[in-house]
């Protein structure tokens, strides 16, 4: 899949190259708005994941992903653990994009995502993403503030279904 970037450039959706995990580390730190891993844990990632990981590549360079698995006791359902946009590649579809190529590429006829309150932008893309496949969201608490040692804001699960 290809999407014309804001200077003309190609931008490319699709699985990970090896070598990517450094750069999606990069987009994460740059992203603002979710809890940045470890560089290992990208790298690994990479290695063991990339049938479920979508990256948007600009030449060598990553511009956006999203890293996801299917659910151990839920083998249908597809769970997005982070998404991630360079904020000089936003609301160009990238992240709709990367939701519809992990979609494509595991056969997944749900997905599921969690979604803090305040964070308005990842709300609109998972509900404009379900309306875009005619599918119901519905909305649970998965995680709730006190779950957390940190202070992390409570985590409302999303599910969408059917795809
Ligand atoms: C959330 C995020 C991944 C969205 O990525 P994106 O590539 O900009 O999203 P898209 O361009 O695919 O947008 C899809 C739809 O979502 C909505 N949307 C996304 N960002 C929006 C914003 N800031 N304001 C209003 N609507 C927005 C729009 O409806 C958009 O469709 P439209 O442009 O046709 O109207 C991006 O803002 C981001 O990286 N945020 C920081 C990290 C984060 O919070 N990740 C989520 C938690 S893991």
């Amino acid at each position: 899949m290809e999407i014309v970037g804001p200077e003309g450039e190609r931008l490319k959706v699709g699985p990970p190259q090896p070598g990517d995990g450094r750069w999606m580390w990069e987009v994460a730190r740059a992203a603002g708005g979710l809890d940045v891993n470890s560089a290992y844990a990208y790298l690994l990632w990479v290695r063991d994941f990339s049938e479920t990981t979508s990256i948007v590549h600009k030449g060598e360079d990553v511009v956006a992903y999203c890293t996801a698995y299917m659910r151990p006791d839920a083998t249908e359902t597809l769970f997005i653990w982070q998404v991630a946009v360079a904020p000089t590649h936003r609301r160009l579809g990238l992240g709709r994009a990367m939701l519809s190529d992990l979609v494509l590429r595991s056969g997944a006829s749900a997905m599921e995502a969690t979604v803090t309150l305040g964070n308005e932008s990842s709300w609109r893309l998972f509900r404009n993403f379900a309306d875009s496949c005619n599918a119901n969201v519905t909305i649970t608490e998965l995680f709730t503030e006190s779950d957390f040692p940190d202070g992390h804001d409570a985590e409302q699960l999303l599910r969408i279904e059917p795809l």
